[in-house]
């Protein structure tokens, strides 16, 4: 992932890390990113290992390497809750691992700082030494994913963040600016007071050659809502991040992008308009690919805006001896 961040980076870019739990998800991330020429994060939860049993996610995975072999790839383990869940994704094949260290390993209490730049430190000598890259947190990211959060917002501090980045030695910084996880992140459209951007402006002034994330990014569009709503759902008023606010963040070294509830969303609408209109249907085949077209629509939209659309062919992906030689010198 390293390597797809610095390339971004040079390239003025964003790249989408898409949490994939299934078959269908995987497939319209890797025809998104093969119709749009896209280098691409596959993040991975705990929930979705466990959901997975692992064996079935890593294989799927693979298979989309098999067929897509020109996409530049990062596997991703998203949200590690301590050292171990890090080491045993570095085990599958993982080429990145997110230390998140703002809470403690029951992934819901917020941890202090000497706590995080310890685990943060731990994970990245391993990782490192492996060829893997590492993402911390500072801050706490509001909402509860997967069973993961404190469900409270605390923003990064841009001079602790300076501390922490020199102390563990992180490729990437997660930093909390007011987003969450999930589809209720903003009561009404955001506006500076709760979407705090400059805080990503600060930090990147502080640190301009740092890799930052922007969790908790799905824009949960209205006619995602609208759809599932129209068909018996019920998704009560919500707003999240705009498009426009997360460009923004990549002109301020944002790098990787995390969207899971977009697509979410875009796969519920689909089947919810499936059942409806083809109540006698019972193939999974067919409303999965139903499911699977309009996560893929959602990915493709999501790889243009963030602009590593075009980018898949400028480099060859570097292999994990590779990026150990470069870790070690
Ligand atoms: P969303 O819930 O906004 O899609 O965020 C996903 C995320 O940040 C995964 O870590």
């Amino acid at each position: 992932m390293r390597q797809l961040l610095d390339e971004a980076a040079a390239g003025g870019y964003g790249v989408g890390a898409f949490n994939v739990s299934n078959m269908e998800q995987v497939q319209a991330v890797f025809e998104a990113a093969h119709d749009t020429e896209s280098p691409v994060i596959v993040a991975v939860s705990r929930a979705s290992r466990a959901y997975t049993n692992d064996g079935f996610l890593v294989h799927l995975v693979a298979a989309a390497l098999e067929l897509y072999p020109d996409i530049p790839v990062a596997l991703h383990q998203d949200h590690g809750n301590s050292p171990d869940t890090c080491f045993s994704a570095i085990e599958l094949g993982f080429t990145s691992v997110m230390m998140d260290g703002s809470l403690t390993d029951d992934g819901r209490t917020p941890s202090d700082f000497e706590y995080n730049v310890a685990v943060t430190r731990a994970v990245v000598e391993r990782a490192h030494a492996a060829g893997v890259t590492v993402e911390g947190e500072l801050g706490t990211i509001g909402g509860i994913e997967d069973g993961h959060g404190s469900g409270r917002s605390r923003l990064t501090d841009p001079d602790q963040a300076v501390e922490f980045v020199e102390r563990t030695g992180v490729d990437a910084l997660a930093v909390a600016v007011g987003t969450s996880h999930g589809a209720y992140k903003f009561s009404r459209p955001p506006a500076g007071d709760v979407l705090a951007m400059d805080v990503v402006e600060r930090i990147h002034e502080r640190l301009p050659h740092l890799h930052l994330v922007l969790h908790g990014s799905s824009s949960v569009p209205g006619e995602l809502v609208d759809r599932i709503n129209a068909f018996g759902g019920e998704i009560g008023p919500t707003w999240g991040v705009p498009i426009e606010e997360i460009q923004r963040g990549i002109r301020h070294g944002v790098r990787k992008i995390n969207v899971e509830t977009d697509a979410r969303l875009a796969a519920t609408g689909a089947l919810r308009q499936f059942f409806h209109e083809q109540p006698g249907e019972f193939e999974p085949r067919a409303y999965l690919a139903a499911a699977r077209d309009a996560m893929r629509v959602v990915y493709t939209e999501r790889m243009r805006q963030f602009g590593q659309a075009g980018h898949a062919r400028e480099y060859a992906p570097m292999s994990l001896e590779e990026m150990r030689e470069r870790y070690r010198g």
